[in-house]
């Protein structure tokens, strides 16, 4: 989502002096990203059909002029901002809307009503609302896994205006079941056939909810007293941002997950409660119909929530695990990599003003757990980092009996730990972050890329602007190369925003951008910048966006620094999921909230939702909807060339 929520109200670390300093850059070309393809069986008799929109009508796109470009990194020609409802495609490319909210998970399953009227039941076997994170797990080895796969991608939260006939109000248990069913993750087998791409019916097709049962692993194991609740497990809540494994599995994570929680009752929320951003009023009023998310009546239901959920996407019947090692924040997304030797590494980040950034390194090679049954991802350590003003920074370990988190300061255990790991970070001196949104990894040399969408804890080294309104993206370098070390070098590698208002930003016009939040390495080096402007900042000269347009997709040269607008969205979307095909020849991306109330455009009601956008249908008597995007070079060729 694009609006932080809580503040950190900890004193730690502020440094005074403003850097925001380039560092030299090394070049970094070449290497392969070694990730394991993730073989997954095909239905028989696997029938094509075709509930996506093919039709790239609403792309403008004409033909390459080609040739010189295909060695570049940034081949490409720079898209101006825009601020029409369209997507806008740099030259030579196509998109093709694939997958829109409400799309049947099976040939067979209920079609789309485009007055919202699906049921709750129906929306369960529909594509949820709302995509965000994502990724594309190829079907084999080879030039056959670039032309089927299967895409697994997290809704991040609903909008009942656009959701139900009637809008937001009365809240009901119908509409709770209904946005319930539009949260969590859809799994999607898609393929290309004759330049298309469509969703496929496949035996994997699978959506996971709101009410999806889930078990919890790790140092806070399904039966700890406070995972207690008045149900069993169940549920995945405002899934943002993800990563995947080596082993194969899809990680989606919970970041706003407060939002549904709320009472009418006279309690008093605990200090631990309030530092996770819970509060008595809830986002939609779901705790008014529905006891689950009264906190007065399900006191334990957010201890949830708020963490790392691993999925195995070919396994249709397997439970979804929340990995409790990895801590309890608002997770952003979990960059996973290997250290040195072997062991597996996930860096996320906590977005709210003034969070941090964490990193979990498991105890022995992953390989090793899992000859001995175990998942790497219930062994390791979680730390927090805390950047130093002079370019040097840590990780600090989150262990019980460790530094000051100890029984005598209060720690009861590694669960306590990692049940209250926003206040275990707190307590080791980590330090605050304008939100920490995704971060990504270089596949050759590990640079780190972490993007600071926006916030408020600065001026300081590692914040040099207050306010930061367009936030900006910090790069670390681990010691000696290795993403297991305990420490790191880091500076700044952009600052976003517009010179026209801001003389520190070192942008050309033509490549002002803002709130950078998704943020992806390709394989051969390309840094994929996606961005999430409030709609509240959008298009508006007092807050130094006119020149901006819509969110966007950025293309920067980790080397030279170069940054170029590859997409623009249609009105009041955000950019996030890119993910692509080995060949690196399709790039799917995930057009979120199109149509959201703007301040420079409009507010939707029910009777009116196309107020802001009305993409991708263009239904006159439509909506606007979410939806995954398939990118493609006309002729061929890589993405970005
Ligand atoms: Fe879901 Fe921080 O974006
Ligand atoms: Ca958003
Ligand atoms: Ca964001
Ligand atoms: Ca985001």
């Amino acid at each position: 989502m694009t609006e932080e929520s809580t503040e950190n109200p900890t004193q730690n670390p502020t440094l005074q002096e403003i850097a925001g300093r380039r560092v030299s850059r090394r070049v970094l070309l070449g290497g392969g990203l070694a990730v394991a393809a993730a073989g997954f069986i095909a239905g028989p008799g696997r029938q094509l059909f075709d509930s996506a929109r093919p039709g790239p009508s609403d792309t403008r796109s004409t033909q390459s002029t080609e040739g010189d470009q295909k060695t570049s990194l940034l081949g490409f020609e720079a898209v101006a901002p825009s601020s029409e409802d369209a997507l806008v495609v740099a030259r030579g490319y196509t998109a093709q809307v694939l997958i829109p909210w409400g799309t049947p998970l099976l040939s067979s399953g209920p079609a789309w009503k485009n007055d919202a009227s699906n049921t709750a039941a129906e929306q369960a076997q529909q594509i949820g609302m709302h995509h965000d994170g994502m990724h594309f797990f190829p079907s084999a080895p080879g030039p056959a896994g670039s032309s089927s796969g299967l895409l697994v991608l997290n809704h991040e939260y609903v909008d009942h205006t656009f959701l139900s006939p009637d809008g937001p109000t009365p809240m009901t248990a119908d509409k709770v079941r209904k946005g319930l069913a539009a949260l969590g993750v859809s799994v999607v087998a898609v393929a290309l056939v004759d330049g298309v791409w469509r969703a496929v019916d496949s035996p994997l097709n699978r959506r996971i909810t709101g009410t999806t049962p889930m078990m919890f692993s790790g140092p806070v194991p399904s039966n700890h007293p406070a995972l207690a609740a008045n149900h069993a497990p169940m549920g995945t809540l405002n899934n943002c941002a993800n990563g995947h494994t080596p082993w194969g599995t899809y990680l989606t994570c919970e970041e706003n997950w407060d939002g549904p929680f709320g009472t009418s009752a006279r309690i008093s929320l605990t200090k631990a409660e309030q530092r996770y951003g819970l509060s008595k009023g809830d986002e939609n009023g779901w705790h008014t119909v529905d006891p689950r998310f009264d906190l007065a009546k399900n006191r334990n239901e957010p201890n949830r929530f708020g963490w790392v959920v691993e999925i195995n996407p070919t396994d249709p019947e397997s439970t979804p695990i929340k990995r409790t090692a990895l801590g309890r924040i608002k997770h952003e997304n979990a960059a996973t990599v290997e250290a040195q030797d072997g062991r597996i590494v996930v860096y996320t980040g906590d977005d709210s003003n003034g969070e941090y950034l964490y990193k979990f390194v498991g105890t022995r090679p992953w390989r090793d757990h899992q000859a001995q049954g175990q998942s790497p991802l219930d062994h390791g350590v979680l730390h927090a980092a805390r950047f130093g003003d002079d370019g040097q920074g840590a990780w600090l370990p989150l262990v019980h009996g460790r530094g000051p988190l100890t029984t005598a300061k209060g720690w009861a255990d590694q669960a306590d730990v990692l049940l209250r790991t926003r206040q275990a970070a707190d307590a080791v001196g980590a330090t605050k972050l304008d939100r920490p949104e995704w971060v990504a990894v270089h596949p050759a040399g590990g640079e780190v890329f972490v993007t600071l969408t926006n916030g408020s804890n600065g001026p300081t080294p590692i914040n040099p602007r207050k306010p930061n309104t367009y936030g900006h993206i910090v790069r670390l370098r681990e010691a000696n190369g290795d993403q297991g070390a305990e420490a790191f070098a880091w500076d700044i590698f952009v600052l976003a925003g517009d010179p026209k208002y801001d003389s520190a930003v070192k942008l050309e016009s033509a490549d002002v951008f803002g709130s950078p939040d998704g943020l992806v390495v390709d394989p051969d080096g390309r840094l994929w910048i996606a961005t999430d402007v409030s709609n509240s900042s959008l298009q508006r000269a007092d807050r130094g966006y006119d020149r901006i347009g819509n969110n966007a997709l950025l293309a920067a040269h980790p080397a030279t620094g170069d940054i170029r607008r590859f997409l623009v969205g249609p009105r009041g979307c955000e950019i996030t999921g890119m993910t692509l095909t080995p060949d690196q020849e399709t790039l799917f991306v995930n057009i979120q909230h199109p149509g959201e109330a703007t301040n420079a455009v409009g507010t939707p009601t029910p009777a009116n939702p196309r107020a802001v956008s009305n993409w991708p249908d263009f239904d006159p008597a439509g909506r606007p909807r979410a939806a995954t995007v398939a990118i493609r070079k006309e002729g061929g060729g890589k993405i970005g060339t």
